[in-house]
């Protein structure tokens, strides 16, 4: 089976009270891994390019690996999308380059400016068969391309409920990231975690029946953080989401949760293990591959967490 896009998984998810694992895909072995656990668990699979992505590895080495995934899980349903897109011309770009999903990203334009872009992005995107996923309200944190409101700021920028019918009627987007207290990479919160579930529920409220997204959605391992900080890396006060919180997000109408940092914190805690404990390796496949496990078995485990395991089926 070819790529397919996301409007079955949601579907279902939505109707059955779970999500499907968006992860961020740079390499080979970041892609290997998560392919092979939803493989294993039998899930679908949203396959998600940032444009830091797009710039480190090139569209072209992404595509031929993807299609490569595609290939050898015809039983699978996978989606291609575009992380963050930021303007009208990445988003079409992508479309143009086969992604079956994009996402516009303009939260930190005014509320009538996200409405005028988002919309200029799902036309288009629609018109080529394309599902757009579009935002309002602000997360924190920072990523590369990805930059967020302060730590201290997020809970000033939620997704505010008033605006959400009017945005997705005005807009036609698909699907739609909410601002519920999460925040992008390792230092999520200084204090005890908390998410805003009553804007999640009042959101839903509004729209019954339409798929929500979750970014921001790593819980930042215990078992990683770990191995990160003893074997000479520097991360102590690292926070995550609680993955209970994830699950119980999963079962109501999030059915789509974004995951990239558990992903670098299980490559690096591995390759930092090898290096430490035997210094005098070399060999890229002996830090990689046990990174790649490492992916591979706590992809496994998100599965499980989102409910999204097992449900490829339902999905096609
Ligand atoms: O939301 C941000 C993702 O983690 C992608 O990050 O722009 O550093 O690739 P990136
Ligand atoms: P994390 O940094 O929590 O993994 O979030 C990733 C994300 O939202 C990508 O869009
Ligand atoms: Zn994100």
């Amino acid at each position: 089976m070819p790529l397919v896009d996301t409007k079955k998984m949601f579907e279902m998810a939505y109707k059955n009270g779970y999500a499907v694992g968006a992860f961020n895909v740079n390499n080979m072995e970041i892609t290997q891994g998560i392919v092979e656990a939803i493989a294993e668990e039998n899930s679908p699979l949203i396959l998600q390019i940032s444009r830091g992505a797009r710039s480190y590895a090139s569209m072209s080495y992404l595509r031929a690996i993807i299609d490569v995934a595609v290939a050898e899980n015809p039983d699978i349903p996978i989606a291609m999308h575009l992380d963050h897109g930021d303007t009208f011309e990445s988003c079409k770009q992508c479309v143009d380059d086969g992604f079956t999903s994009v996402m516009i990203d303009a939260s930190h334009s005014s509320f009538e400016e996200n409405i005028a872009i988002t919309k200029q992005v799902v036309e288009y995107a629609h018109a080529n068969g394309v599902v757009v996923e579009a935002e309002l309200g602000q997360l924190g944190g920072i990523e590369e391309d990805v930059v967020g409101v302060s730590a201290d700021d997020v809970a000033n920028h939620l997704t505010k409920p008033e605006e959400v019918v009017e945005f997705v009627e005005k807009t036609g987007c698909d699907s739609l990231a909410i601002a519920i207290g999460t925040s992008h990479g390792a230092f999520k919160f200084k204090t005890a975690p908390k998410l805003a579930f009553d804007v999640l529920e009042e959101v839903a409220r509004k729209l019954p029946g339409f798929p929500l997204v979750m970014h921001g959605s790593s819980s930042v391992l215990k078992e990683f953080k770990d191995l990160i900080n003893k074997y000479g890396g520097d991360m102590p006060d690292a926070m995550g989401v609680p993955e209970e919180a994830v699950a119980q997000a999963a079962k109501l109408s999030i059915c789509k949760v974004n995951i990239d940092t558990d992903l670098r914190m299980a490559l690096t805690a591995k390759i930092r293990q090898v290096f430490c404990e035997t210094p005098a390796e070399f060999d890229p496949r002996k830090y990689l591959g046990p990174g790649r496990e490492a992916i591979k078995q706590m992809v496994k485990h998100k599965l499980h967490v989102l409910g999204c395991a097992g449900k490829a089926d339902e999905c096609l």
